[in-house]
């Protein structure tokens, strides 16, 4: 469209004055017919959109996903076809539990989404830097994240509500681990890997299916902000990671992750000793090791942040052909959630934001409702199935495996039956060394011992399941003596 140097109205109407409004003499009250200061005023009033009620806070880049090594044996998906391939992505690293004003230094996990604009839709990969989460159960999330959030009664951060819930969730303790050690508060978002966390499947040509996880690797390497650079850094910038991103595109130093895959078949799968779609647990890297599969390069800045960042709508449903799902609660919860958050937060035509539009050409029956853009289909129809043959029609090209569910029934199983909620994360404790091993217990000890006994007593049992060590330094560090009688059945023998 042609640039015009004069400024107007959205109806396109020249402006004369934009610094005077119209009155009745120089001191005289405006007049009602000022449709320049009422437009101006009435758009003012509507600039706020709602923010993601999780993951407000965040910075988002550009930039392009090759392709290194060759899995079409695993996946037909047309971006991963040829080594070499490039596709077009945008990325977006949040925090979760703050606003959208909220620091970026905050100790939290961080959002990882990447959408694929590949030439057979978008592909969303909505991760996180944490390899689990706290829930396995997409019942428990609200809860969960109620106790992220401010309390009802002051609007203040409490940490009673997060241990409080945390002490009655064992499953939590694996992501708590994490987000209490020293990865619990990244440096920026350049020096943190992302995760798909969830078992998703992988499908080849001939229709087979594996099982996978997907992992970014930062190339700048993990590097991490203590408690107190932490503070140090909110006191004086709540932005530092928004505009790390930012200086480092801007001045060409571009980031880098090196995405792999993990690969489970459906054989190894049957015999896994987990159960291999539980989103509390990892698959062992010496089991199932890491595949380089490409390398996630961004190198393009927003040019308007709203446009692009505010206004990204990722989905876990935003899936390609040759990706799919895999039996994991709280992914396929998820996958019913996020659009109906999208169309809450950015209306029901959403995906015809540029930003979420698809760069691919596509076909959809869907007509009409708020804010429909472009031609809105013309004349083509608008039902199927139809007579004509030229209209877009379903195929069974892309029908997908079925999933074998056996002989089940459907009921409110206990999540907790037979699940070993602690062997992981004494893994994890084990593997640290001695000073992260430290840090990790006074970052818990330091919001833990903000809240009542009993539900210290409550936690610490949790810590010294997944290891005896764990329990006993934080039992010393809130300066509780540990008697036998205070601790489960099993642990009963350990004195203090
Ligand atoms: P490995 O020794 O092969 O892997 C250990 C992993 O721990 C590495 O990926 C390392 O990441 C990561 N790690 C190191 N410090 C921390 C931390 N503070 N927070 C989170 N991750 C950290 O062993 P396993 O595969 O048997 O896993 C052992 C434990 O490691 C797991 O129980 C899990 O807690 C954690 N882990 C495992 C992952 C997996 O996919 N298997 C992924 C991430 C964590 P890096 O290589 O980047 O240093
Ligand atoms: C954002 C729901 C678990 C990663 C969101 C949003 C909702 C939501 C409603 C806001 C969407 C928006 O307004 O744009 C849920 C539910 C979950 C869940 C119901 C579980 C039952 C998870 C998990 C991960 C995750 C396990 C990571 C593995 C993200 C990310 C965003 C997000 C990265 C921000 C995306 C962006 O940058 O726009 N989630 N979530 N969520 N969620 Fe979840």
């Amino acid at each position: 469209m042609e640039e015009r140097k004069t400024l107007t109205t959205k109806d396109g109407y020249p402006i004369a004055d934009n610094q005077n409004s119209l009155t009745a003499g120089a001191r005289g009250p405006v007049v009602m017919h000022d449709f320049h200061l009422s437009e101006k005023l009435a758009h003012f009033n509507r600039e706020r959109i709602p923010e993601r009620v999780v993951h407000a806070k965040g910075a988002g880049a550009l930039g392009t996903f090759t392709v290194t090594k060759d899995i079409t044996q695993y996946t037909k998906a047309k971006l991963f076809s040829e080594v070499g391939k490039q596709t077009p992505v945008l990325a977006r690293f949040s925090t979760v539990g703050g606003e959208k004003g909220s620091a970026d230094a905050e100790r939290d996990p961080r959002g990882f989404a990447v959408k694929f604009y590949t030439e057979e839709g978008n592909w969303d990969m909505v991760g996180n830097n944490t390899p689990v989460f706290f829930i396995r159960d997409p019942l428990k999330f609200p809860d969960f994240i109620h106790t992220q959030k401010r309390c009802p009664a002051n609007n203040l951060k409490d940490p009673y509500m997060r241990w409080d819930y945390w002490s009655q969730s064992p499953e939590a303790l694996h992501q708590v681990t994490i987000l209490y050690s020293d990865r619990g508060i990244p440096k920026t978002h350049r020096h943190m890997n992302g995760y798909g966390s969830h078992t998703y499947s992988l499908i080849n040509e001939d229709n087979q299916r594996v099982w996978v996880k997907f992992h970014f690797k930062t190339v700048q390497g993990i590097q991490n902000l203590t408690e107190t650079e932490a503070a140090k850094i909110k006191a004086q910038n709540s932005d530092h990671a928004t505009e790390d991103l930012w200086d480092a595109i801007k001045e060409s130093d571009y980031p880098r992750w090196r995405f792999c895959i993990q690969v489970m078949t459906e054989e190894q799968a049957k015999t896994h000793p987990d159960n291999p779609f539980d989103l509390t647990k990892v698959w062992k890297h010496a089991d199932y090791p890491l595949i380089e599969v490409g390398i996630l390069e961004l190198n393009r800045n927003p040019d308007n942040y709203f446009a692009q960042i505010e206004q990204a709508a990722f989905s876990p449903s935003a899936i390609v052909p040759g990706i799919d799902f895999s039996p994991d609660k709280t992914l396929l919860a998820r996958v019913a959630s996020y659009n109906d958050a999208h169309r809450y937060r950015l209306g029901t035509n959403y995906q015809q934001l540029p930003v979420n539009l698809p760069q691919c050409p596509f076909a959809t029956y869907q007509r009409d409702g708020a804010m429909a853009y472009g031609d809105n289909g013309g004349s083509t129809l608008n039902y199927e199935p139809n007579s004509d043959p030229n209209a877009p029609k379903p195929s069974t090209d892309y029908q997908e495996p079925p999933l074998p569910l056996g002989n089940v029934a459907v009921d409110r199983y206990d999540h907790h039956e037979g699940n070993d909620e602690y062997s992981q994360t004494g893994d994890l404790y084990r593997l640290l060394d001695e000073d992260a091993k430290q840090r990790l217990v006074d970052n818990i000890v330091g919001s833990l011992g903000q809240v009542p006994e009993e539900i210290q007593l409550r936690q610490l049992c949790h810590f010294f399941r997944a290891d005896t060590d764990y329990g006993m330094r934080i039992a010393r560090g809130l300066g509780i003596k540990i008697d036998p009688s205070m601790l489960p059945k099993e642990l009963q023998e350990l004195k203090a």
